[in-house]
Protein backbone atom coordinates (compact mmCIF):
# COMPACT_ATOMS: atom_id res chain seq x y z
CA UNK A 1 0.00 0.00 0.00
CA UNK A 2 2.68 2.02 1.23
CA UNK A 3 5.63 2.22 3.38
CA UNK A 4 3.72 3.29 6.26
CA UNK A 5 0.21 1.57 5.79
CA UNK A 6 -0.80 -1.89 5.04
CA UNK A 7 -3.66 -3.88 4.34
CA UNK A 8 -5.83 -5.99 6.49
CA UNK A 9 -5.19 -9.18 5.14
CA UNK A 10 -1.90 -8.70 6.99
CA UNK A 11 -3.64 -8.03 10.49
CA UNK A 12 -2.80 -11.52 12.26
CA UNK A 13 1.01 -11.16 11.98
CA UNK A 14 0.46 -7.58 13.32
CA UNK A 15 2.08 -6.09 16.86
CA UNK A 16 -1.26 -4.69 18.91
CA UNK A 17 -1.42 -0.77 20.04
CA UNK A 18 -3.60 -0.16 23.19
CA UNK A 19 -4.55 3.28 23.33
CA UNK A 20 -4.37 4.74 27.01
CA UNK A 21 -5.95 7.42 28.11
CA UNK A 22 -3.91 9.36 30.66
CA UNK A 23 -6.68 10.03 33.01
CA UNK A 24 -7.40 6.21 33.08
CA UNK A 25 -3.90 5.10 33.58
CA UNK A 26 -4.02 4.06 37.12
CA UNK A 27 -7.26 2.77 36.78
CA UNK A 28 -5.87 0.18 33.68
CA UNK A 29 -2.50 -0.62 35.70
CA UNK A 30 -4.54 -1.78 38.65
CA UNK A 31 -5.82 -4.61 36.65
CA UNK A 32 -3.01 -6.03 35.18
CA UNK A 33 -1.02 -8.67 36.30
CA UNK A 34 2.18 -8.19 37.97
CA UNK A 35 4.61 -9.01 35.33
CA UNK A 36 2.90 -6.36 33.23
CA UNK A 37 3.00 -3.62 36.20
CA UNK A 38 6.23 -4.27 36.79
CA UNK A 39 7.34 -3.68 33.01
CA UNK A 40 5.19 -0.69 32.86
CA UNK A 41 6.95 0.60 35.87
CA UNK A 42 10.54 -0.44 34.24
CA UNK A 43 9.66 1.52 31.39
CA UNK A 44 8.42 4.79 33.57
CA UNK A 45 5.09 4.50 31.62
CA UNK A 46 2.53 7.05 32.81
CA UNK A 47 0.69 7.17 29.25
CA UNK A 48 1.51 10.39 28.28
CA UNK A 49 0.18 11.37 24.78
CA UNK A 50 3.19 10.37 22.62
CA UNK A 51 4.87 7.65 24.52
CA UNK A 52 4.53 4.16 24.58
CA UNK A 53 5.78 1.15 26.32
CA UNK A 54 6.08 -2.76 25.87
CA UNK A 55 3.69 -5.04 27.56
CA UNK A 56 4.66 -9.21 27.90
CA UNK A 57 2.54 -11.71 27.11
CA UNK A 58 1.95 -15.12 28.63
CA UNK A 59 5.53 -16.15 27.83
CA UNK A 60 7.02 -13.07 29.14
CA UNK A 61 7.97 -12.11 25.94
CA UNK A 62 7.32 -8.14 24.76
CA UNK A 63 4.21 -9.29 22.64
CA UNK A 64 2.11 -6.02 22.38
CA UNK A 65 2.28 -2.22 22.43
CA UNK A 66 0.39 0.74 24.90
CA UNK A 67 0.83 3.78 24.30
CA UNK A 68 -0.43 7.65 25.87
CA UNK A 69 -2.81 9.84 24.52
CA UNK A 70 -4.58 12.97 26.19
CA UNK A 71 -8.43 11.78 25.04
CA UNK A 72 -8.93 14.41 22.20
CA UNK A 73 -8.16 13.10 18.73
CA UNK A 74 -5.30 14.76 17.13
CA UNK A 75 -2.31 14.37 15.02
CA UNK A 76 -0.32 13.83 18.19
CA UNK A 77 -2.66 10.68 18.88
CA UNK A 78 -0.19 8.50 17.67
CA UNK A 79 1.68 10.83 15.33
CA UNK A 80 5.23 10.07 17.40
CA UNK A 81 4.82 6.51 16.90
CA UNK A 82 5.85 5.76 13.18
CA UNK A 83 8.89 6.97 14.18
CA UNK A 84 9.57 5.55 17.09
CA UNK A 85 8.46 2.17 17.47
CA UNK A 86 10.72 -0.48 16.22
CA UNK A 87 10.29 -0.70 12.26
CA UNK A 88 7.49 -3.62 11.84
CA UNK A 89 3.94 -3.64 11.55
CA UNK A 90 1.00 -2.96 13.87
CA UNK A 91 -2.45 -2.69 14.43
CA UNK A 92 -4.62 0.43 16.28
CA UNK A 93 -7.10 -1.75 18.69
CA UNK A 94 -10.41 0.05 18.93
CA UNK A 95 -11.96 2.57 16.97
CA UNK A 96 -9.72 4.58 15.69
CA UNK A 97 -10.46 8.33 14.72
CA UNK A 98 -9.49 9.32 11.14
CA UNK A 99 -7.22 12.04 12.44
CA UNK A 100 -4.76 9.68 14.59
CA UNK A 101 -4.66 7.54 11.45
CA UNK A 102 -3.48 10.74 9.34
CA UNK A 103 -0.85 11.57 12.23
CA UNK A 104 0.68 7.87 11.50
CA UNK A 105 0.78 8.52 8.33
CA UNK A 106 1.99 12.08 8.50
CA UNK A 107 4.75 11.51 10.92
CA UNK A 108 5.94 8.49 9.05
CA UNK A 109 7.45 11.24 6.54
CA UNK A 110 10.90 11.36 5.69
CA UNK A 111 12.96 13.33 2.81
CA UNK A 112 14.98 11.03 1.46
CA UNK A 113 16.06 12.78 -1.74
CA UNK A 114 19.55 13.38 -1.15
CA UNK A 115 20.27 11.20 2.19
CA UNK A 116 18.14 7.78 2.73
CA UNK A 117 17.59 7.74 6.22
CA UNK A 118 18.58 5.32 8.61
CA UNK A 119 15.26 3.86 9.22
CA UNK A 120 12.07 2.67 7.93
CA UNK A 121 8.77 4.20 9.95
CA UNK A 122 6.62 1.63 11.41
CA UNK A 123 3.49 0.18 9.45
CA UNK A 124 0.28 0.55 10.07
CA UNK A 125 -3.10 -1.75 9.13
CA UNK A 126 -5.16 1.23 7.94
CA UNK A 127 -8.12 -2.01 7.86
CA UNK A 128 -11.60 -1.36 7.01
CA UNK A 129 -11.72 2.18 7.85
CA UNK A 130 -14.74 3.71 6.15
CA UNK A 131 -12.35 6.69 5.34
CA UNK A 132 -8.91 4.88 4.90
CA UNK A 133 -8.72 6.30 0.98
CA UNK A 134 -8.63 9.65 1.86
CA UNK A 135 -7.02 9.57 4.42
CA UNK A 136 -4.14 8.18 2.09
CA UNK A 137 -5.26 10.09 -0.52
CA UNK A 138 -4.60 12.99 2.30
CA UNK A 139 -0.84 11.34 3.41
CA UNK A 140 0.18 11.47 0.12
CA UNK A 141 -0.74 15.10 -0.90
CA UNK A 142 0.92 16.24 2.01
CA UNK A 143 4.26 14.10 1.68
CA UNK A 144 4.11 15.82 -1.88
CA UNK A 145 3.78 19.40 -0.63
CA UNK A 146 6.52 18.75 1.64
CA UNK A 147 8.71 17.12 -0.90
CA UNK A 148 8.48 20.00 -3.30
CA UNK A 149 9.29 22.41 -0.05
CA UNK A 150 12.35 20.74 1.51
CA UNK A 151 14.27 20.16 -2.57
CA UNK A 152 16.42 23.15 -2.35
CA UNK A 153 16.03 25.64 -4.71
CA UNK A 154 18.53 24.29 -7.14
CA UNK A 155 16.39 21.37 -8.46
CA UNK A 156 13.67 23.15 -7.86
CA UNK A 157 13.45 26.40 -10.73
CA UNK A 158 10.48 27.43 -12.30
CA UNK A 159 10.31 24.63 -14.93
CA UNK A 160 10.86 21.63 -12.34
CA UNK A 161 8.30 23.38 -10.13
CA UNK A 162 5.98 22.90 -13.62
CA UNK A 163 7.19 19.84 -14.50
CA UNK A 164 6.27 18.57 -10.85
CA UNK A 165 2.16 20.17 -11.56
CA UNK A 166 2.32 18.25 -15.68
CA UNK A 167 3.05 15.23 -13.40
CA UNK A 168 -0.02 15.59 -11.04
CA UNK A 169 -2.01 16.72 -13.99
CA UNK A 170 -1.43 13.69 -16.12
CA UNK A 171 -2.09 11.26 -13.33
CA UNK A 172 -5.64 12.63 -13.05
CA UNK A 173 -6.27 13.35 -16.76
CA UNK A 174 -6.44 16.95 -16.08
CA UNK A 175 -5.60 20.10 -18.90
CA UNK A 176 -2.21 21.82 -18.02
CA UNK A 177 -1.53 25.10 -20.29
CA UNK A 178 2.76 26.49 -19.09
CA UNK A 179 2.80 30.12 -20.42
CA UNK A 180 6.75 30.56 -20.66
CA UNK A 181 8.89 33.61 -20.47
CA UNK A 182 8.15 36.31 -22.90
CA UNK A 183 4.93 34.78 -23.73
CA UNK A 184 3.89 36.04 -20.40
CA UNK A 185 3.85 39.79 -21.96
CA UNK A 186 1.50 38.79 -24.83
CA UNK A 187 -1.00 37.08 -22.42
CA UNK A 188 -0.90 40.33 -20.54
CA UNK A 189 0.96 38.63 -17.35
CA UNK A 190 3.35 41.64 -16.75
CA UNK A 191 3.89 41.58 -13.25
CA UNK A 192 4.70 37.67 -12.96
CA UNK A 193 7.34 38.18 -16.21
CA UNK A 194 9.03 41.54 -14.54
CA UNK A 195 9.82 39.37 -10.65
CA UNK A 196 10.76 36.58 -12.93
CA UNK A 197 12.93 37.55 -15.92
CA UNK A 198 16.01 38.05 -14.06
CA UNK A 199 16.76 34.51 -13.91
CA UNK A 200 18.29 31.89 -16.29
CA UNK A 201 15.32 29.75 -15.28
CA UNK A 202 12.18 31.92 -17.24
CA UNK A 203 9.09 32.82 -15.25
CA UNK A 204 5.72 30.84 -16.24
CA UNK A 205 2.22 30.65 -15.40
CA UNK A 206 1.25 27.22 -14.78
CA UNK A 207 -2.43 26.94 -15.29
CA UNK A 208 -4.31 23.51 -14.42
CA UNK A 209 -8.10 22.39 -15.73
CA UNK A 210 -9.80 19.65 -13.69
CA UNK A 211 -13.27 18.06 -13.85
CA UNK A 212 -16.76 18.47 -14.71
CA UNK A 213 -17.70 22.00 -16.23
CA UNK A 214 -21.62 22.01 -14.73
CA UNK A 215 -19.82 21.46 -11.27
CA UNK A 216 -19.21 24.78 -9.54
CA UNK A 217 -16.09 26.40 -10.02
CA UNK A 218 -12.94 26.71 -7.50
CA UNK A 219 -10.21 28.40 -8.29
CA UNK A 220 -6.70 27.62 -5.85
CA UNK A 221 -3.86 29.40 -6.61
CA UNK A 222 -0.11 29.07 -5.18
CA UNK A 223 3.01 31.43 -4.73
CA UNK A 224 5.39 29.91 -6.65
CA UNK A 225 8.44 31.89 -6.02
CA UNK A 226 11.25 29.14 -6.28
CA UNK A 227 13.63 30.88 -4.36
CA UNK A 228 13.50 35.14 -2.92
CA UNK A 229 16.98 36.46 -2.68
CA UNK A 230 14.44 39.53 -2.27
CA UNK A 231 16.32 40.91 -5.74
CA UNK A 232 17.89 44.32 -6.32
CA UNK A 233 16.33 44.46 -2.59
CA UNK A 234 18.58 42.04 -1.44
CA UNK A 235 17.63 39.93 1.40
CA UNK A 236 20.03 39.91 4.62
CA UNK A 237 21.65 36.37 4.37
CA UNK A 238 20.03 35.33 7.41
CA UNK A 239 16.68 36.21 5.52
CA UNK A 240 17.70 34.85 2.71
CA UNK A 241 19.14 31.12 4.26
CA UNK A 242 15.21 29.58 4.36
CA UNK A 243 13.77 30.71 1.21
CA UNK A 244 13.66 28.01 -0.60
CA UNK A 245 10.59 27.40 0.72
CA UNK A 246 9.31 30.84 -0.68
CA UNK A 247 7.39 28.05 -3.09
CA UNK A 248 5.53 26.48 -0.39
CA UNK A 249 2.39 27.96 -1.02
CA UNK A 250 2.17 26.56 -4.80
CA UNK A 251 3.14 23.04 -3.23
CA UNK A 252 0.64 23.40 -0.89
CA UNK A 253 -2.09 24.72 -4.31
CA UNK A 254 -0.66 21.18 -6.09
CA UNK A 255 -1.24 18.95 -2.79
CA UNK A 256 -4.68 20.21 -2.70
CA UNK A 257 -5.35 20.10 -6.10
CA UNK A 258 -3.89 16.74 -6.28
CA UNK A 259 -6.19 15.59 -2.92
CA UNK A 260 -9.50 17.28 -5.02
CA UNK A 261 -8.27 15.42 -8.14
CA UNK A 262 -7.98 11.54 -6.27
CA UNK A 263 -10.94 12.04 -4.11
CA UNK A 264 -12.83 13.08 -7.29
CA UNK A 265 -14.76 15.77 -5.26
CA UNK A 266 -17.45 17.08 -7.71
CA UNK A 267 -16.39 20.45 -8.50
CA UNK A 268 -14.11 22.32 -11.90
CA UNK A 269 -11.31 23.04 -10.37
CA UNK A 270 -8.65 25.52 -11.93
CA UNK A 271 -5.13 25.35 -10.35
CA UNK A 272 -2.56 28.21 -11.09
CA UNK A 273 0.77 28.55 -9.94
CA UNK A 274 2.68 31.61 -11.23
CA UNK A 275 6.51 29.96 -10.73
CA UNK A 276 9.02 32.36 -10.60
CA UNK A 277 12.83 33.32 -9.10
CA UNK A 278 13.12 36.57 -7.45
CA UNK A 279 16.86 36.36 -8.74
CA UNK A 280 19.33 39.70 -9.47
CA UNK A 281 20.82 40.43 -12.79
CA UNK A 282 21.15 43.19 -15.28
CA UNK A 283 17.49 42.15 -16.32
CA UNK A 284 16.07 42.05 -12.79
CA UNK A 285 13.05 44.32 -11.99
CA UNK A 286 13.95 47.82 -9.92
CA UNK A 287 12.26 49.71 -7.03
CA UNK A 288 10.34 52.45 -8.86
CA UNK A 289 9.89 50.80 -11.98
CA UNK A 290 5.96 50.58 -13.10
CA UNK A 291 4.31 47.32 -14.24
CA UNK A 292 1.79 46.60 -16.38
CA UNK A 293 -0.77 44.35 -14.43
CA UNK A 294 -3.20 41.79 -16.32
CA UNK A 295 -6.28 43.42 -14.98
CA UNK A 296 -5.06 46.94 -16.11
CA UNK A 297 -3.87 48.31 -12.79
CA UNK A 298 -0.50 49.50 -12.90
CA UNK A 299 1.90 48.58 -9.72
CA UNK A 300 4.35 51.11 -8.37
CA UNK A 301 7.69 48.77 -7.59
CA UNK A 302 8.14 50.22 -3.57
CA UNK A 303 10.35 46.87 -2.81
CA UNK A 304 11.00 44.27 -5.05
CA UNK A 305 11.46 41.74 -2.14
CA UNK A 306 7.65 42.40 -2.12
CA UNK A 307 7.43 40.13 -4.90
CA UNK A 308 4.66 37.69 -4.16
CA UNK A 309 2.10 39.74 -4.03
CA UNK A 310 3.34 41.09 -7.83
CA UNK A 311 3.03 37.52 -9.46
CA UNK A 312 0.01 36.12 -7.22
CA UNK A 313 -2.22 39.71 -8.35
CA UNK A 314 -1.38 38.87 -12.62
CA UNK A 315 -3.09 35.13 -11.34
CA UNK A 316 -5.91 36.40 -9.07
CA UNK A 317 -7.11 38.57 -11.74
CA UNK A 318 -6.94 35.90 -14.71
CA UNK A 319 -9.24 33.71 -11.90
CA UNK A 320 -11.67 36.24 -10.87
CA UNK A 321 -12.49 36.71 -14.74
CA UNK A 322 -14.48 33.34 -14.71
CA UNK A 323 -16.37 34.22 -11.84
CA UNK A 324 -15.86 31.15 -10.07
CA UNK A 325 -17.79 30.29 -6.77
CA UNK A 326 -14.75 30.70 -4.66
CA UNK A 327 -11.12 31.32 -5.20
CA UNK A 328 -8.13 29.83 -2.67
CA UNK A 329 -4.64 31.45 -2.93
CA UNK A 330 -1.74 30.39 -0.43
CA UNK A 331 1.38 32.40 -0.03
CA UNK A 332 4.24 32.24 2.06
CA UNK A 333 3.80 36.21 1.76
CA UNK A 334 5.00 38.03 4.49
CA UNK A 335 7.03 38.21 7.67
CA UNK A 336 4.41 40.08 9.48
CA UNK A 337 2.15 37.53 9.10
CA UNK A 338 4.19 35.54 11.31
CA UNK A 339 4.86 37.68 14.03
CA UNK A 340 0.95 38.45 13.79
CA UNK A 341 -0.04 34.69 14.24
CA UNK A 342 3.48 32.84 14.41
CA UNK A 343 5.07 29.87 12.93
CA UNK A 344 2.19 26.89 13.92
CA UNK A 345 -1.13 28.78 12.53
CA UNK A 346 -2.23 30.12 8.90
CA UNK A 347 -3.30 33.81 8.95
CA UNK A 348 -6.72 33.69 6.65
CA UNK A 349 -8.12 36.70 5.16
CA UNK A 350 -11.53 36.56 3.51
CA UNK A 351 -13.98 38.53 2.08
CA UNK A 352 -17.34 36.55 2.57
CA UNK A 353 -17.83 36.12 6.60
CA UNK A 354 -19.81 32.35 5.90
CA UNK A 355 -16.43 30.93 4.04
CA UNK A 356 -14.16 32.36 6.66
CA UNK A 357 -16.40 30.71 9.43
CA UNK A 358 -16.50 27.94 7.63
CA UNK A 359 -12.75 27.03 6.94
CA UNK A 360 -12.35 28.25 10.51
CA UNK A 361 -14.06 25.25 11.74
CA UNK A 362 -12.97 23.18 9.51
CA UNK A 363 -9.22 24.01 10.59
CA UNK A 364 -10.02 23.10 13.87
CA UNK A 365 -12.24 19.88 13.69
CA UNK A 366 -8.95 18.92 11.30
CA UNK A 367 -6.33 20.01 13.33
CA UNK A 368 -4.86 22.09 10.76
CA UNK A 369 -5.37 25.79 12.87
CA UNK A 370 -6.14 29.18 10.72
CA UNK A 371 -7.10 32.28 12.10
CA UNK A 372 -8.81 35.14 10.24
CA UNK A 373 -7.51 38.56 10.03
CA UNK A 374 -8.79 41.99 9.17
CA UNK A 375 -8.75 43.52 5.50
CA UNK A 376 -9.07 46.63 7.04
CA UNK A 377 -10.11 49.23 4.69
CA UNK A 378 -8.90 51.76 6.93
CA UNK A 379 -4.95 50.95 6.13
CA UNK A 380 -5.70 50.85 2.19
CA UNK A 381 -3.99 54.22 1.86
CA UNK A 382 -0.52 52.93 2.98
CA UNK A 383 -0.60 51.24 -0.99
CA UNK A 384 -0.69 55.03 -2.60
CA UNK A 385 1.54 55.47 -5.00
CA UNK A 386 2.52 59.12 -6.63
CA UNK A 387 2.31 57.86 -9.90
CA UNK A 388 0.20 55.12 -10.10
CA UNK A 389 -2.74 53.49 -9.55
CA UNK A 390 -1.22 51.16 -6.21
CA UNK A 391 2.13 50.35 -5.19
CA UNK A 392 3.39 46.77 -4.23
CA UNK A 393 4.25 47.76 -0.75
CA UNK A 394 3.22 50.42 1.91
CA UNK A 395 5.88 52.59 3.63
CA UNK A 396 4.82 51.79 6.82
CA UNK A 397 6.65 48.53 8.54
CA UNK A 398 2.72 48.41 10.79
CA UNK A 399 0.00 45.64 9.57
CA UNK A 400 2.43 44.20 6.78
CA UNK A 401 0.18 41.28 5.83
CA UNK A 402 -2.88 43.25 6.26
CA UNK A 403 -1.71 45.48 3.50
CA UNK A 404 0.02 42.62 1.52
CA UNK A 405 -3.80 40.92 1.64
CA UNK A 406 -5.52 44.61 0.90
CA UNK A 407 -3.17 45.19 -2.23
CA UNK A 408 -4.36 41.25 -3.55
CA UNK A 409 -7.68 42.03 -2.81
CA UNK A 410 -8.21 44.96 -5.76
CA UNK A 411 -7.54 42.35 -8.14
CA UNK A 412 -10.12 39.42 -7.25
CA UNK A 413 -13.04 42.37 -6.14
CA UNK A 414 -16.10 41.06 -5.33
CA UNK A 415 -15.00 37.33 -5.77
CA UNK A 416 -15.65 35.14 -3.06
CA UNK A 417 -12.18 34.69 -1.82
CA UNK A 418 -9.76 33.03 0.90
CA UNK A 419 -5.96 34.20 1.16
CA UNK A 420 -3.67 32.18 3.37
CA UNK A 421 -0.57 33.87 4.65
CA UNK A 422 1.54 30.58 5.45
CA UNK A 423 4.92 29.56 6.94
CA UNK A 424 4.78 26.02 4.63
CA UNK A 425 7.63 25.04 7.73
CA UNK A 426 7.77 23.18 10.73
CA UNK A 427 10.22 25.07 12.76
CA UNK A 428 10.08 22.41 15.29
CA UNK A 429 9.19 18.75 15.56
CA UNK A 430 6.09 17.30 16.48
CA UNK A 431 3.99 14.41 16.70
CA UNK A 432 2.73 14.27 13.07
CA UNK A 433 4.62 17.24 12.14
CA UNK A 434 7.90 16.57 11.60
CA UNK A 435 10.46 19.57 11.36
CA UNK A 436 11.01 21.06 7.82
CA UNK A 437 8.37 22.04 4.50
CA UNK A 438 4.84 21.62 5.70
CA UNK A 439 1.25 21.72 4.35
CA UNK A 440 -0.71 24.34 6.20
CA UNK A 441 -4.17 24.73 5.61
CA UNK A 442 -4.54 22.19 3.13
CA UNK A 443 -6.74 19.90 4.88
CA UNK A 444 -8.67 22.75 6.47
CA UNK A 445 -10.01 23.93 3.11
CA UNK A 446 -10.18 20.31 1.77
CA UNK A 447 -12.58 19.80 4.37
CA UNK A 448 -14.50 22.74 3.89
CA UNK A 449 -15.08 22.07 0.06
CA UNK A 450 -15.88 18.65 1.07
CA UNK A 451 -18.37 19.70 3.00
CA UNK A 452 -19.69 22.35 0.67
CA UNK A 453 -19.64 20.63 -2.38
CA UNK A 454 -18.90 17.22 -1.50
CA UNK A 455 -21.81 13.96 -2.47
CA UNK A 456 -24.16 14.36 -0.26
CA UNK A 457 -23.76 18.03 0.59
CA UNK A 458 -26.10 19.50 -1.93
CA UNK A 459 -27.74 18.25 -4.92
CA UNK A 460 -26.36 18.96 -8.61
CA UNK A 461 -28.68 21.80 -9.28
CA UNK A 462 -28.26 23.70 -6.12
CA UNK A 463 -24.94 22.53 -6.47
CA UNK A 464 -24.10 24.49 -9.91
CA UNK A 465 -25.48 27.75 -7.91
CA UNK A 466 -24.06 27.32 -4.33
CA UNK A 467 -23.99 29.65 -1.63
CA UNK A 468 -21.51 29.48 1.05
CA UNK A 469 -22.76 27.04 3.47
N1 LIG B 1 8.86 35.54 1.09
C1 LIG B 1 8.86 36.73 1.86
C2 LIG B 1 8.07 36.63 3.14
C3 LIG B 1 8.52 35.68 4.18
C4 LIG B 1 9.70 35.90 4.88
C5 LIG B 1 7.73 34.60 4.53
C6 LIG B 1 10.08 35.03 5.87
C7 LIG B 1 8.10 33.73 5.50
C8 LIG B 1 9.30 33.95 6.18
C9 LIG B 1 8.26 37.89 1.05
O1 LIG B 1 8.47 37.86 -0.31
C10 LIG B 1 8.87 39.15 1.59
O2 LIG B 1 10.05 39.29 1.47
N2 LIG B 1 8.04 39.99 2.21
C11 LIG B 1 8.47 41.20 2.79
C12 LIG B 1 7.56 42.31 2.32
C13 LIG B 1 8.08 43.69 2.56
C14 LIG B 1 9.28 43.95 1.67
C15 LIG B 1 6.98 44.68 2.26
C16 LIG B 1 8.37 41.06 4.31
O3 LIG B 1 7.44 40.39 4.79
O4 LIG B 1 9.24 41.57 4.99
ZN1 LIG C 1 10.29 38.75 -0.93
ZN1 LIG D 1 8.72 35.94 -1.14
Amino acid sequence: MSDYFDYEENAERAISITLIESGAFDGWLEKQNQTVQAWVSRQKFTASIGTHCWVPGDNGEPERVVAGWNGEASLATIGALPMSLPEGLYTLEGESHELALLGWGLGAYRFERYRESDREPARLVLGSHPHRERIANTVAATHLTRDLINTPAGDMLPSNLADEAMQVANTHDADCTVTVGDDLLDTGHGAIHAVGRASANAPRLIDIRWGNPKHPRVVVIGKGVCFDSGGLDIKPASGMRTMKKDMGGAATALGLAQLIMAQQLPINLRLMIPAVENAISGTAYRPGDVLNTYKGISVEVDNTDAEGRLVLCDALALAAEDEPALIIDYATLTGSARSAVGAEIAAMFCNDDEVAQGIHSAGAEQDDPVWRMPLHAGYAHMLKSKVADTANSAASPYGGAITAALFLEQFVEDVPWAHFDIMAFNVRNRPGRPEGGEAMALRAVYCYLEKRFGPGAVDDEVRAHAQPV
